[in-house]
């Protein structure tokens, strides 16, 4: 896939548009392969995030969060929208185990915000099977927004399992297991700053 950086190179700092991404010595025994660099992530934000100001000039945005996923995401593309606009947070969970989702929805935390005539885009760290998606579109739709649109930073091309159209995406990956910046396996390594995925001792470590 293009853009694939060795771990080994991550060893070395390297700067990808001016970030220089620090080697994260706790997590990296555990890591397999970096698909996405900090620097990949921070340009293709900036430019969702000026897409997204253009597309919003004049609205009235309302930036939805999906915890506990999308908070890293959701902090730096808000920094791109140069627009006027509000935040709020959903927490929700699936049912199920770790690494696979069931598509049973459970919301955690509720929005603080009425979302009737509001221009609503949804922030999502990643989208799957696209169960949970689904769910939470139907959910927020039935509020009566002026308008609902997505924003992931990352979709897994060919498996979803339901048809979604997702406004804004980041990066298309194959459909493995990854784990940073805000994606978690068991809680941990959500503040990885890159995406990668785990080593199979990983997994069976946890
Ligand atoms: P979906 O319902 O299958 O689209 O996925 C729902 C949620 O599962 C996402 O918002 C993530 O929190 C989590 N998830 C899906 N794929 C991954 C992954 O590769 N790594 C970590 N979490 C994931
Ligand atoms: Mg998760």
């Amino acid at each position: 896939m293009e853009g694939r950086v060795a771990l080994s190179e991550l060893q070395k700092p390297i700067v990808v548009d001016d970030v220089e991404t620090p080697s994260f010595e706790a997590y990296e025994r555990d890591i397999e392969r970096v698909l996405i660099t900090e620097g990949q992530i921070k340009a293709k934000l900036r430019e969702l995030g000026d897409q997204i100001t253009e597309d919003y000039a004049g609205k009235d945005l309302l930036l939805i969060g999906v915890l506990k996923g999308a908070f890293v995401v959701m902090a730096d593309l808000a920094r791109h929208v140069r627009l006027p606009l509000e935040t709020d947070f959903m927490a929700v969970a699936s049912y199920g185990a770790a690494t696979k989702t069931s598509g049973v929805v459970r919301i955690l935390k509720d929005l603080d915000h009425d979302l009737e005539g509001r221009d609503v885009l949804l922030v999502e760290d990643i989208v799957d099977s696209g169960l949970t998606l689904a769910y939470l579109i139907k959910n927020l739709k039935g509020r009566r927004p002026a308008s609902l649109e997505v924003a992931a930073l990352l979709k897994k091309t060919g498996i979803q399992r339901v048809h979604l159209d997702v406004r804004y995406v980041g990066f298309e990956i194959p459909p493995d297991f990854v784990v940073g910046y805000g994606l978690d396996f068991a809680e941990k390594f959500r503040n990885l700053p890159y995406i990668a995925t785990l080593r199979p001792e990983a997994y069976a470590e946890a």
